[in-house]
Order: structure tokens, then sequence, then C-alpha cells
């Protein structure tokens, strides 16, 4: 079966500084793959490159089967890949409400909608007017991942949705995954907790220094070799 996302041999960087060396990711339909690696790896880079914010210097993007590299963000949105970014980057001037319903502008149809996003997050319903900036952060990350949602993306990105938060909220905000991909949509995960990142996931790969150290399904690969793939020493 031809994999959702697939991308080969993929470049990108800042200027004259190359952050991502040929990298090889496949995300099939309704999985849920992790990326993982240490500061400064290059996984933010690769999803901001396919998110469209940053454009390949090399190598393809397929999604659906069609090249997309080079395509502009906006329009990427509109193809069903959504971005939920490193450190949520909400609206501070805007409501909980409409920080969500920016998130609509693409028009995609689908599940998600103003009303299915309080349900999945109810601690967002009684506080749909407040300010976004007035809520506690696993509840601002909560508006992050319910404005992506409500693109109606066919594959979400996540980067880091565990940072600066207590461990409890993460759990209550992982928790939420199974019934956000239970109707189909695949998802790419970072996180820093390895473990988190292999309950959540099926497959991973892992990233080192801008290139893929290590990929396997995350329910077999065993400590040592992720310990080995992360830092680049024995454990
Ligand atoms: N805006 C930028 N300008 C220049 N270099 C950058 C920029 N953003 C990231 N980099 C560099 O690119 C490399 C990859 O960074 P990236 O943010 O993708 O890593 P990461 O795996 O997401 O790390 P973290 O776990 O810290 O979020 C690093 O060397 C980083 O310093
Ligand atoms: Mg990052």
């Amino acid at each position: 079966m031809q994999p959702l996302l697939q991308t080969t041999r993929l470049a990108a960087g800042y200027g004259d500084f190359q952050a991502l060396f040929g990298i090889d990711v496949e995300v099939g339909a309704g999985e849920v793959v992790a990326l993982i690696g240490a500061n400064g790896a290059g996984k933010s880079t690769f999803l901001k490159t396919i998110a469209g914010l940053l454009r390949p210097t090399a190598g393809q993007i397929q999604y659906q089967g069609v090249p997309m590299a080079g395509m502009p963000a906006a329009q990427i949105v509109g193809k069903g890949i959504a971005l939920v970014p490193e450190g949520r980057r909400l609206f501070s001037s805007l409501s909980v409400e409409e920080n969500l319903l920016i998130g609509a502008w693409s028009g995609r149809p689908g599940r998600w909608n103003l009303d299915t996003v309080l349900d999945l997050f109810p601690a967002l319903r009684q506080r749909r007017h407040h300010a976004a900036t007035a809520l506690s952060g696993g509840q601002q990350q909560m508006v992050a991942i319910g404005r992506a949602l409500m693109s109606n993306p066919a594959l979400l990105m996540c980067d880091e949705l565990s940072l600066g938060l207590a461990p409890v909220i993460v759990r209550e905000i992982y928790a939420a995954l199974p019934a956000i991909v239970a109707g189909g949509m695949s998802a790419i995960i970072v996180e820093q907790d390895v473990r988190l990142a292999r309950q959540v996931s099926s497959r991973f790969y892992c990233f080192q220094e801008g290139r893929v150290s290590l990929a396997g399904a995350s329910a077999e690969v065993s400590d040592a070799a992720i310990a080995q793939a992360y830092f680049g020493v024995e454990a």
C-alpha cells in the first residue's frame, strides 16, 4: 500500500547551515509514528520542512503519492497536513474559541469542528471565552492541538506536546490521542520521553545529528539499541 507520506533523501537547513541530511521516513494511513532524538537532532526541522515552513534543499516529499516539496505552507494545510508547533504559538490576544476557529480557515470538511474539539477537551469548553494565555500550560497545549484538528488533517504532526508540562498533564493530553486517530488520521509525534513515544506509536525513527540513526517497530526495539541510536554511544 502506498504510504500517506514518504520522504526520500530529504535535506533542509537554515541558510548555510544544513540540519537534515538525507532523511527517509514513511508514514502509513492511520499510523502513529514517533520521532525521537536528542536536542538539535533535527526533529523540529523535519516537521517544519513537511509543513512547508522550510524549503527542502534536496530530496523528495511525496504526500498521497504526489510530490509536495516546495509547496507553500497554506496550501499544505489545505491538503490535510497540520502542525502543532513547538511552544504552541497561540494568539495571545484571542480567546480559546477564536484560536480554535483560526484552525478551520482552510475549510476542509471532516469530523472536527468547534463542538467536537470541545468534547475532546472538556476543560476548554468552560474556558472558551477566556484569553488563551490565561489558561494553564496543559490547557494551552489542548488549544494548540484543537486548532490543528480544526483543519481536519489527514496527518497531524505534534512537536513536543509535553514540553514544560507536569507528567500528570502529559498523560492527560496523550490520553486523547486514541480518540484523535480513531477516525483513521495519521500522526507524527515528536516526543522527548522515549518510553511515552514508544507507547503511543507503532513505529519510530530516531534522529541523530540530522540523520536517521535507527528506525523500527516501537514494541520490538531494545532500550540498548535506542540509547545507542539516541546518543551515538554504547549504553
Ligand atoms: N531558526 C534556526 N536557525 C538556525 N539554526 C537552527 C534554527 N532552528 C534550529 N536550528 C539548528 O538546526 C539543528 C536542528 O534543530 P531542530 O530544532 O530541528 O532540533 P530538534 O531535534 O527539534 O531539537 P529539540 O529537541 O531541542 O527541539 C540544530 O543544530 C539547531 O541549532
Ligand atoms: Mg525541536
